[in-house]
């Protein structure tokens, strides 16, 4: 159970101007366990004004050492990716759900998630973009507000209070699975896509429209088959076939 006295005081972290002023305000963090194994609090990295916010999962080995995210293996693989639709990382801004590396590189736990993700809220609040790309099943979940897994949901178009959201795999799955490599190419081409259209104000199609609570989002992208969360090796159909028709696939 979380410890409400580690939680952020939440009207004096709303009250933070900038990333500067939030970076400060986190400080050296021990509300939580990760503190006793981190080298290095990874806060994010970026242009601080960019229309494009990628939320990652947690640091690795190599992110806790060096205080950046994504500058292993993963990183590389985000940064030709990047290239791929002319962006380099200095151009958008890159943060993690949580901010500190979990031991042997476990997954995130619920109460690490909930202590730190009022951060990587006051980031998104102060960042501003106009498009995040959740990587990931730990950052689509947290955005998204929903137990769904990344692969279900990649391909597809989500709007989370007035900002677009488009859930894409995790780099890391491509290095396991080279067959997502592939994929990711594609879901970044159609980010592309999403950032052009979210500069012409074009807007997103209501019935992709999500409430703070996510229920529209269960209505209108409900698995009409009632399926549970396919595995990771059969995914490419599930952004389309036997999906309702007023959802907003990606091409
Ligand atoms: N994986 C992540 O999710 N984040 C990083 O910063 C590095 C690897």
């Amino acid at each position: 159970m979380t410890d409400a006295s580690r939680m952020p005081d939440r009207a004096r972290l709303g009250a933070v101007a900038d990333l500067d002023e939030l970076c400060a305000f986190i400080g050296d963090c021990r509300r939580c366990r990760l503190a006793e194994t981190r080298t290095t609090l990874v806060f994010g990295v970026g242009d601080p004004g960019a229309d494009l916010l990628f939320i990652g999962e947690a640091p690795g080995k190599n992110e806790d050492l060096k205080g950046e995210p994504f500058v292993g293996a993963a990183g590389r693989l985000l940064d030709e990716l990047l290239g791929s639709i002319g962006l380099h990382r200095s151009e958008v801004y890159i943060a993690n759900v949580l901010k500190c590396r979990p031991p042997g590189n476990r997954d995130p736990q619920a109460d690490e998630i909930e202590t730190c993700t009022p951060f990587l809220a006051e980031q998104v609040r102060l960042i501003d973009p106009l498009v995040i790309a959740t990587l990931g099943n730990f950052a689509t979940r947290y955005v998204l507000g929903t137990d769904a897994g990344i692969t279900r949901l990649r391909g597809r178009l989500f709007e989370v209070d007035g900002r677009r959201v488009v859930p894409i795999y995790h780099p890391a799955a491509a290095l396991y699975s080279p067959d997502k490599r592939g994929v990711l190419f594609d879901d970044f081409r159609r980010l592309a896509t999403v950032m052009q259209w979210a500069r012409e104000g074009r807007p997103v199609a209501p019935t992709a429209r999500l409430s703070a609570g996510h229920e529209d989002w269960l209505e209108v992208f409900a698995d009409p088959s009632g399926g549970a969360e396919r595995s990771a090796g059969e995914h490419e159909a599930d952004a389309g076939e036997g999906a309702p028709a007023d959802q907003q696939k990606l091409f």
